[in-house]
C-alpha cells in the first residue's frame, strides 16, 4: 500500500491523535529550519546566541540574531499544511497540535489545540521583571517601560525550562493518543524529541531527509510536509 494510503488510514482509524511538528514544517513558508544545508545553525552556533549567557553578556548580538528572525517571519506566512492540519482538528481528526516552532503558524492557519513547547518568537517580555512589550520596542531595542531592563522573544533558550504548561499538556495527549504524526523534525533536542517514545499508540514521521532510518518510528514518510500532507488530505 502507497505510504500515504496507509496514513490516511491510520489517521481514519485512530480516535485520538496528536501531531508534533519540527522547523522542517515551516520551510515550506520560506522560514530556514536550523540543522538543514541552509538551516540557521550553519551560521551561527546557537551556544554563541541562543543562550541565556549570550543574552546577559552578549546582547548586541543576541539582540541582532533574534531581530533578523523577526524581520524573517514578518515577510511569511502558514502553508497548505499548517491550514490542513488546522482542518483536520475542525473535522475532530486531529486532537492537538505541539510544536517545537516558535512562529505561531499552527495557530495563524487556525488550529487551536496549539501546546508552543519553545515558547514565540513574537511574544516579547522583559528579561528582569518579566512585563510584556511589543515587537517594535524589541526591533528598536527599546528598554522595559516598568524597569528599563532589556527586552526578550519569548522563546525557550538553551538552558532553559520547557513552558510547563504546554509541556505537561503535551506529554497528557501524547500519552493518551492513538497515533502520533511527527513532522519536519531532525529529533535532535532534548526534551522535545522524547515525546514520541511516550505514547503506546502508533507513531509516523514525515520527514525530508531521514537519519537513521528514522528509526523507532512504526511508519516513516520521506517528503515534504506540505506536499505529503496535501497528498493525504486527498485520500482522506
Ligand atoms: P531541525 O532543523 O533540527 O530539523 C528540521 C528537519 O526538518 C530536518 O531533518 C529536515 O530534513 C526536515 N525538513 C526540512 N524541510 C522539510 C519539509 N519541507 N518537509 C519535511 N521535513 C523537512 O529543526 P527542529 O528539529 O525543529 O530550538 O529543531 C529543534 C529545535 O532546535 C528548534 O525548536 C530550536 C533549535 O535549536 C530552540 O531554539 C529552543
Amino acid at each position: 500500500m502507497k505510504d500515504t494510503k496507509r496514513l490516511a488510514e491510520w489517521i481514519k482509524q485512530s480516535r485520538f491523535t496528536v501531531v508534533l511538528t519540527g522547523a522542517g514544517m515551516s520551510t515550506e513558508s520560506g522560514l530556514p529550519d536550523f540543522r538543514s544545508k541552509s538551516g540557521w545553525w550553519k551560521n551561527y552556533d546557537p551556544t554563541t546566541i541562543a543562550t541565556v549567557d549570550a543574552m546577559e553578556t552578549n546582547y548586541p548580538l543576541f539582540h541582532d540574531f533574534y531581530c533578523m528572525r523577526l524581520k524573517t517571519l514578518e515577510g511569511c506566512s502558514p502553508h497548505q499544511g499548517h491550514y490542513i492540519l488546522a482542518d483536520w482538528e475542525k473535522k475532530g481528526l486531529v486532537q492537538s497540535v505541539a510544536t517545537q516552532n516558535v512562529d505561531g503558524f499552527h495557530k495563524a492557519a487556525g488550529s487551536s489545540n496549539v501546546y508552543e513547547l519553545h515558547g514565540s518568537l513574537q511574544s516579547i517580555r522583559c528579561s528582569l521583571c518579566g512585563g510584556l512589550s511589543g515587537v517594535k520596542d524589541f526591533l528598536e531595542k527599546e528598554a522595559c517601560r516598568s524597569c528599563g531592563g532589556r527586552l526578550r522573544p519569548g522563546v525557550v533558550l538553551f538552558g532553559e525550562m520547557l513552558p510547563q504548561d504546554a509541556w505537561n499538556s503535551a506529554l497528557r495527549d501524547i500519552e493518551r493518543a492513538d497515533l502520533v504524526l511527527v513532522i519536519g523534525t531532525s529529533m535532535q533536542v532534548y526534551p522535545a524529541n522524547q515525546l514520541p517514545s511516550m505514547t503506546k499508540g502508533k507513531t509516523a514521521l514525515i520527514n525530508y531527509e531521514v537519519q537513521g532510518g528514522g528509526s523507532g518510528f512504526d511508519m516513516v514518510i520521506k517528503g515534504k510536509a506540505g506536499k505529503v500532507l496535501a497528498e493525504t488530505d486527498q485520500i482522506i
